[in-house]
């Protein structure tokens, strides 16, 4: 009942999509996608993504949506739920918990990147990226990760407001700001690819993003894309069944899912566009540049366009909102679990889930300073290290165990329960696909993926 009540006040039409949207939207469109592709060679890696996306990311976030609407409670306890109803056995709320577990490790690090949106907010308000090119804005990007105080602070306030959101339920306030954010976020990216066309390696950018190379095909790149699929979508850690707990059951699922992949999908294949162009425009700035890739090249962009301040300003309060609709839906289930399962107060459980997260989150600092140099795992850094664990392992097999248990262990009937309002014709391609391609495209990527990591290290 809490539950229902907290999440009622995303009382209006719509949304849900809008909740979805907000959660799948963010620095995972924005930030990651580029810098993954730069690293992956693009075209390749794209279509690789774009693969996964509709052959898994689309019939697993369906069959998400609908265990959180039927089960109406956090993931384990949805799970739990559904499995004494079917009568089956209880180890499946290790999806819930495994959830609870991926999200907590991907918020650590999130927030710290997040911190970063408010440190070159500011900087854009005061005008500060003008004249900047790819040297200067290299060195003023590398002096700021030199500062851990200066990320500590940005990090903990970005918590901060995510605890704050969570505590006191989603207030008006955000609501109305993520009404008027998606539109705007648009329209921004709409300006800087039209700033891209004109003034930067715009045909370049395409050739990179689109033109596949098989070479660049490889079961690590696979992984990649395999993980940022799940990592895109809000997928695979109970994000998206918990706010499919609160979807009216008259709504269609199957249309939501497909609007919200294709908003998602748009908004990074743009912001991979927009940001390539200015790349390949900049001398000093290499495609595969790593995590810093989005705030060393716009700002040189930003920087050099005729009203800049305002559109760079702009610009990353967009990104700034994107990715706080986006903490807001890694913490919850976390929260909704505590909350259930050891009877803390909602903000006792938001204060001390953000405190631990927070403080896992300083290794993610040090690893952009002191730690640079220190190796966790197959000589990654604490920062890609927490990300790959959850990203590109847990994320996937939560998905994993939730197309078998959707496809497999429920009956045909009891699957489609939730779907009156889907076509006949949608439901027999998306039980075939759940039930068949996306497991074994999972299993095999993953196994593929990791099991040569794992090797390494046993060889070493
Ligand atoms: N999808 C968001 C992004 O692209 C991040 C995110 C929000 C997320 N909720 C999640 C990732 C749940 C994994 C699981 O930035």
């Amino acid at each position: 009942m809490k539950r229902l009540k907290q999440h009622a006040i995303w009382g209006q039409r719509g949304s849900f999509i809008l909740a979805a949207t907000g959660s799948a939207v963010g620095l995972g469109n924005i930030w990651k996608f580029p810098y993954i592709t730069g690293e992956n060679g693009g075209g390749a890696f794209v279509l690789m993504y774009l693969v996964c996306i509709a052959l898994i990311g689309i019939p697993i976030m369906m069959a998400e949506i609908m265990l959180g609407r039927r089960g109406r409670a956090n993931p384990a306890t949805t799970m739990l739920n559904i499995s004494q109803e079917l009568g089956v056995s209880r180890f499946w709320s290790v999806i819930g918990w495994m959830g609870v577990l991926a999200g907590f490790l991907i918020l650590s690090y999130y927030t710290v990147i997040a911190g970063w949106t408010l440190e070159y907010f500011e900087r854009a308000t005061h005008g500060g990226f003008r004249g900047l090119n790819g040297d200067t804005s290299n060195a003023l990007f590398s002096e700021f990760l030199a500062d851990p105080a200066r990320l500590i602070f940005w990090q903990s306030l970005f918590m901060a407001m995510t605890v704050l959101v969570l505590a006191f339920g989603v207030n008006k306030g955000l609501e109305t700001a993520i009404r008027w954010m998606m539109p705007l976020l648009f329209v921004l990216l709409i300006v800087l690819l039209g700033y891209a066309y004109s003034s930067g390696e715009f045909a370049t950018s395409l050739r990179f993003m689109f033109s596949f190379n098989p070479e660049d095909l490889s079961w690590e790149a696979a992984l990649v894309a395999l993980g940022h699929a799940f990592f895109t979508l809000s997928l695979g850690m109970g994000a998206i069944m918990a706010y499919g707990s609160y979807m009216p059951s008259t709504a269609s699922i199957g249309k939501t899912v497909i609007v919200v992949a294709c908003l998602d999908t748009l908004v990074a294949l743009m912001a991979g566009v927009a940001i390539f162009a200015f790349v390949f425009a900049t001398p000093g700035i290499s495609p595969s540049s790593g995590p810093g890739l989005m705030f060393v090249t716009l700002p040189v962009a930003f920087g050099n366009m005729a009203v800049g301040t305002i559109v760079g300003a702009a610009f990353f309060l967009m990104v700034i909102l994107a990715a706080w609709s986006s903490t807001i839906s890694i913490l919850e289930p976390a929260v909704a679990y505590v909350t259930e399962r050891f009877g803390l107060h909602r903000i006792t459980a938001c204060v001390f889930i953000g405190a631990t997260a927070w403080a896992l989150g300083l290794g993610s600092v040090l690893s952009f300073n002191h730690w640079a140099d220190v190796q966790i795992l197959w000589g990654k850094n604490f920062f890609d290290s927490m990300d790959f664990i959850s990203t590109n392992m847990l994320l996937p097999l939560g998905g994993f165990l939730m197309a078998i248990y959707v496809g497999w262990v429920m009956t045909r009937e009891q699957a489609e329960h939730e779907f009156r309002h889907d076509s006949v014709g949608l439901l027999k391609v998306w039980r075939f696909v759940l039930r068949y391609l996306s497991p074994i495209a999972v299993l095999a990527v993953l196994i593929n993926g990791i099991f040569p990591l794992l090797t390494t290290v046993f060889s070493e």
